[in-house]
């Protein structure tokens, strides 16, 4: 395989175990491009920063010509409309390779900076530095890039940043020579993959106004006081961690600053500790909460019920040895509840009256496969009335099929096979997928 070819498996694969970060990234408005003219020391900035781009596949730096002399009509080029100055640089999933180049520096009014998903890095693979020198940057993502380096402490010095994506991000071994780009045999490069690790975090304190921040893949194993860094940053609207290889989420805090956080991803690091003892269910401002994989076990708390804004719990493949429990009646905003794979236990009828009982409810997706569940079929959901999809599949759920269910009028999909499940299929009046074992004559 190609290095190129090879790292875009890598992006596919982390690109769609991070969809719920990506997806909600939550980009700001675009300026909108007019013909103020560029200015001609930042024009020169981005000729440099072309000459050391070595892959540009898509073309898309060909508008980039001296002879086109505005370039606040480059591709990927965002100005002023006052002043011309260049505002923003989006170079993001196309293909780039090659060095960032200091000379972007001269830009001094930049906001924006996304160069997530290229095959850009500073010299030699290294983390480029430099970067952390911008006055004005509000928004920076060098998601998916690799840097044969850690990442340096100076990103503390961009104090004005509110969006920070520097997940998935990985490493090269810094062993490994710079020419390692001319190799085209990638057995050599198939060792090269580590994710990016850091030993260092106090940094991010020094971001007074940080909103965003993902880091997922970057392994912070050895950063046992994580928890208390991230607290220091009362400004985070949405914190990913996922996949950090964080060693645990039961710290106790004897004051919770985040009371802004609104996302909140922990998923994929193995904690295998009771659910209840985690440091979050307090803060009742979290709207996505996303779990899985994190073999969090035991009951969850009753506090769950009081999180009034929660409207995503993802809470999967945590290796059934979770209960739920809580009258979740209060959650009126939430709209989707996935626990596959996830409880020991529990009877689908009494599961199903805890459900939020809100004059208009929301709730759209819920998903309880592969979870032990026993009981009979409930027949009357009627707080239920903005069912989308339901997954129950793999249960040993008994009674029969709810005719009922040609009431919801918003199902378009239901899944119940593996069940002990009898009755007639009822017809609903969406198009449905089904998913009914044919295997026997149980559903
Ligand atoms: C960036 O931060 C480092 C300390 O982390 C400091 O020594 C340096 O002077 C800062 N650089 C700028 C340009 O502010
Ligand atoms: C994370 O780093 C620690 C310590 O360096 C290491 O033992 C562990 O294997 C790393 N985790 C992953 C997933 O690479
Ligand atoms: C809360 O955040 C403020 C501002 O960053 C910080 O000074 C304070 O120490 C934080 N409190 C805790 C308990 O971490
Ligand atoms: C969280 O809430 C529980 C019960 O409401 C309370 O006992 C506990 O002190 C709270 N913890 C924090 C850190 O606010």
């Amino acid at each position: 395989m190609h290095p190129s070819a090879a790292k875009f498996l890598l992006l596919l694969v982390a690109a769609a175990s991070s969809f719920l970060s990506v997806a909600s990234h939550g980009l700001p408005p675009r300026q909108l491009k007019r013909n103020a003219s560029c200015v001609p020391h930042e024009r020169d900035a981005l000729l440099a920063f072309k000459e050391n781009i070595t892959s540009d596949p898509e073309g898309i730096l060909s508008s980039w010509r001296r002879g086109r002399k505005d370039c606040c009509r480059w591709m990927g080029v965002t100005c002023s409309n006052q002043t011309g100055h260049v505002l923003e640089l989006d170079l993001s999933y196309r293909n780039l390779a090659g060095q960032i180049s200091p000379s972007l520096l001269s830009l001094e009014h930049l906001e924006h900076l996304d160069l997530g998903g290229t095959y850009l890095s500073g010299h030699d693979g290294r983390f480029p530095e430099f970067l952390c020198s911008f006055k004005n940057l509000r928004y920076l993502d060098l998601s998916f890039l690799s840097f044969a380096s850690r990442l340096p402490a100076q990103l503390g010095n961009l104090s004005t940043l509110e969006y920070l994506y520097l997940n998935d991000a990985y490493s090269l071994p810094s062993e490994v020579p710079p020419q390692l780009g001319n190799l085209s045999n990638l057995r050599h490069l198939g060792l090269a993959y580590n994710y990016l690790y850091t030993t260092d975090i106090s940094w991010l304190v020094r971001l007074h106004q940080l909103e965003y921040l993902d880091m997922a893949g970057i392994n912070l194993s050895t950063i046992d006081n994580w928890l208390h860094v991230v607290n220091m940053i009362p400004s985070l609207k949405s914190l990913s961690l996922r996949n950090c290889s964080l060693p645990r989420a039961n710290q106790s805090l004897t004051h919770i600053n985040l009371t802004k956080l609104e996302m909140l991803v922990l998923s994929k690091n193995y904690f295998g500790h009771p659910i209840a003892s985690s440091w979050f269910w307090n803060i009742t401002s979290i709207q996505q909460l996303e779990l899985y994989s994190t073999y969090l076990y035991g009951p969850f708390p009753d506090a769950l019920g009081r999180m009034t804004s929660l409207s995503y719990l993802g809470f999967w493949e945590n290796g059934n040895s979770a209960t739920m429990a809580v009258d979740l009646k209060n959650l009126c905003e939430l709209d989707t509840l996935l626990l596959d794979g996830s409880l020991s236990s529990g009877n689908i009828t009494e599961f199903i009256e805890k459900l939020p009982q809100c004059s208009s409810s929301k709730l759209q997706h819920l998903n309880l496969n592969d979870n032990n569940m026993t009981g009979i079929m409930p027949h009357v959901m009627g707080h239920l009335t903005s069912l989308a999809a339901l997954s129950l599949s793999n249960n040993s759920i008994s009674g029969s099929i709810s005719p009922g269910l040609q009431n919801f009028t918003s199902l378009e999909e239901l899944f119940l096979s593996s069940n002990h499940l009898s009755g007639q299929i009822p017809l609903l009046p969406r198009g449905l997928v089904w998913a009914f074992s044919l295997r026997s004559s149980k559903y």
